[in-house]
């Protein structure tokens, strides 16, 4: 580890329902303190965003110098919206970055919900240390992905919006639509299957993680998938946006990329 490196830094998840954070111990990847979550403003624009971000890093006793990573449900192009499905419109072209520094002072990273998840699960959880081709695919409201080669991000890979039989994939296969359907999980399942075979087409990943709230139930759908690539449950869960955004922002920060506050 770098001299640089913090030993601590704050994670945010931004979600459609949820914002949660909580300070993250570098080290073995978990919560240095108790996660708090506060229900999504509605309308989720960014100024309602940003004040509920500030609310919750306010919660904790957090050093002025601790980096605070925040991930978001939408493609990150250095810290700016580039275009987003399932928040408010207003967002897109905003610099998240921006917004969470101006209301928190802390040095800010943004990065992809995905990307966080999946940097959370190879650096701690189901893939860790895993070299060659890693998937981490989250199951949520919307489909989101991390491609990770060898270690290395290719960050906002957006696989959850590939056209599959004339669908935006997301819109078929993702947690919400087994909800708003009220599919079995062997009828979502099926959607599953031609999706992941779409995605293992396209990559040949070695190992496919899966991630998102559903993958605690793993037991009921993972099992009907047949894949080439290994598949395997996310063990961070709920908690590797948070502490992916973390580790993220600590990467950030030990660069010396990092807007000072
Ligand atoms: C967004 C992705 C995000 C995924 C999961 C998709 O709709 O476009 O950026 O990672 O949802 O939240």
């Amino acid at each position: 580890m770098s001299p640089m490196t913090h030993h601590l830094a704050f994670g945010v998840d931004i979600g459609g329902s949820g914002i949660k954070g909580a300070p993250v111990d570098l080290k073995s990847g978990k919560f240095a303190a108790d996660r708090v979550r506060i229900p999504t403003p509605s309308p989720s624009t960014p100024d309602a965003v940003g004040a509920v971000v500030a609310e919750l890093v306010g919660r904790f006793d957090l050093p002025d110098d601790a980096p605070i990573g925040v991930a978001f449900p939408a493609p990150m192009d250095h810290g700016t919206v580039r275009f987003i499905a399932n928040l408010d419109q207003s967002w897109t072209g905003v610099s998240l970055t921006d917004v969470v520094h101006r209301t928190t002072g802390h040095q800010v990273t943004a990065v992809n919900d995905a990307d966080a998840a999946g940097i959370g699960e190879h650096r701690y959880g189901a893939a860790k240390g895993k070299d060659g081709t890693v998937l981490v695919v989250t199951l949520g409201t919307g489909i989101g992905s991390a491609l990770i080669v060898d270690g290395v991000l290719v960050p906002n890979t957006e696989l959850g919006h590939l056209e599959i039989d004339g669908f935006d994939a997301e819109s078929r296969a993702a947690d919400s639509a087994r909800d708003r359907e009220g599919l079995s999980f062997e009828a979502w399942a099926q959607r599953l299957q031609r999706y992941f075979e779409t995605v293992e087409m396209l990559l040949s990943p070695d190992l496919i993680v899966v991630g998102g709230g559903v993958s605690k139930k793993h037991a009921q759908f993972l099992p009907l998938l047949h894949l080439r690539a290994k598949i395997i449950p996310a063990e961070l869960r709920n908690a590797a946006g948070i502490v992916g955004a973390a580790a993220m922002a600590d990467l950030e920060a030990a660069k010396g990329h990092q807007r000072k506050h």
